[in-house]
């Protein structure tokens, strides 16, 4: 594929360029969004323009739950502030407060093919798992890569930092906004890259051994949430799944092993990991000790965001505040660029 002036992989940061990315609010944030993404927006939020959001549109292609909403915003959003976003350095608002964006994505959805839709892998497994617990396919759910392609492009980002789940729907991100560019004959659009400091975009493992750590889990004990205590953090980590130990030096590792690995790799120093590295391999290795330090590990990491997001969700006047004047800077950018594109299509009348 040809890679644009825009390509993620660049070594040198342009300070110009833009950043999207935002979490849904379907459930509590979990090791996986935090390690996968959301620490990559604070370490982004310095040198790029940098815009995070709560993406409550696309919780209801799957959560439609009015009761849970309000709260489950509130969270994502202290858990944004408590994990280090910060207001003055990156503009931070709630989706549906930019109303430009369903007005962007109702012109996207005039050059978005069903076909297309249809293939994307997102779309195929949560139509496999909406049909088993017989619920209905919506349209939304369907077109919700027109709506996350609009929330990139809508501030023509480049770069989006996200986990390895998302890059299909980056990629659809790329045709439309291509194909918009070329059916309107102006390069309105940049390309958006999925974005991680020039590594490979994460998958954090669940801990019940296979899949990637989610929200939805039907297994509580498979996530590790940011609002963990430190007695369930140390619960889940000392119940996650093994097998009996290596029988012979070097021996390939089982999935639900690698994860573990894959995990002190994230939390731990990088002596603690080559310790257990060598025990494994020379087969002297004992998983309870693995456990005890990744939850140790674990608790240090996670304690005090959860801590912070605590105090922060006290403080409804704060976060108020954040998304009042981030609402107001994400409608200023969004609003250039849909004139932008209405002018391209020639929505201009007497
Ligand atoms: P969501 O809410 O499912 O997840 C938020 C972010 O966390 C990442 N993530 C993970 N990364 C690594 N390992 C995991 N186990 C893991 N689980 C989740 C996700 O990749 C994501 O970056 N469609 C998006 C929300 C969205 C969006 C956008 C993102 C809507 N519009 C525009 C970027 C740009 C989603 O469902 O994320």
């Amino acid at each position: 594929m040809e890679q644009s002036a825009y390509f993620c992989g660049m070594k040198t940061l342009d300070k110009k360029e833009i950043v999207v990315s935002g979490s849904r609010p379907t459930g509590l944030i979990h090791l996986g969004n935090y390690l996968g993404a959301i620490n990559n927006y604070v370490k982004m939020q310095d040198d790029f323009q940098s815009y995070f959001f709560i993406a409550d549109y696309h919780s209801l292609t799957t959560h439609y739950d009015a009761r849970n909403l309000p709260q489950l915003t509130n969270e994502v959003l202290a858990t944004y502030l408590a994990c280090g976003l910060d207001p003055e350095k990156c503009t931070i608002y709630i989706q549906s407060h930019i109303p430009q964006i369903p007005e962007l994505y109702l012109l996207f959805n005039m050059i978005a093919y069903k076909g297309e839709l249809e293939k994307i892998p997102t779309f195929k497994d949560k139509v496999r798992s909406q049909e088993q617990s017989g619920k209905s396919i919506s349209a939304g759910l369907l077109t919700y890569p027109v709506l996350m392609a609009v929330d990139i492009i809508i501030h023509r980002a480049v770069k989006v930092p996200v986990g390895k789940d998302q890059e299909s729907h980056i990629e659809m991100a790329r045709t439309l906004a291509n194909r918009f560019n070329n059916l309107f004959g102006e390069k309105l659009f940049p390309e958006p890259y999925g974005f991680n400091f020039g590594e490979e975009l994460l998958k954090i493992p669940s801990l019940d051994g296979t899949g990637k750590m989610s929200k939805s889990a039907e297994n509580p004990n498979s996530a590790i949430y940011m609002m963990d205590t430190d007695a369930q953090i140390r619960k889940k980590i000392m119940k996650a799944k093994t097998d009996l130990g290596p029988t012979e030096p070097n021996q390939q590792r089982p999935e639900e092993i690698n994860n573990l690995f894959d995990l002190l790799r994230l939390v731990s120093t990088p002596d603690t990991l080559a310790h257990f590295d060598e025990q494994y391999n020379n087969c002297t290795i004992r998983y309870g000790d693995l456990k005890k330090q990744l939850a140790e590990d674990m608790v240090n990491t996670v304690a005090p965001i959860r801590n912070r997001i605590e105090d922060i969700m006290r403080d409804t006047t704060y976060l108020h505040r954040v998304i009042t004047e981030g609402g107001e800077k994400a409608r200023a950018s969004a609003a250039a660029t849909l004139n932008e594109a209405k002018r391209m299509i020639g929505m201009r009348y007497v």
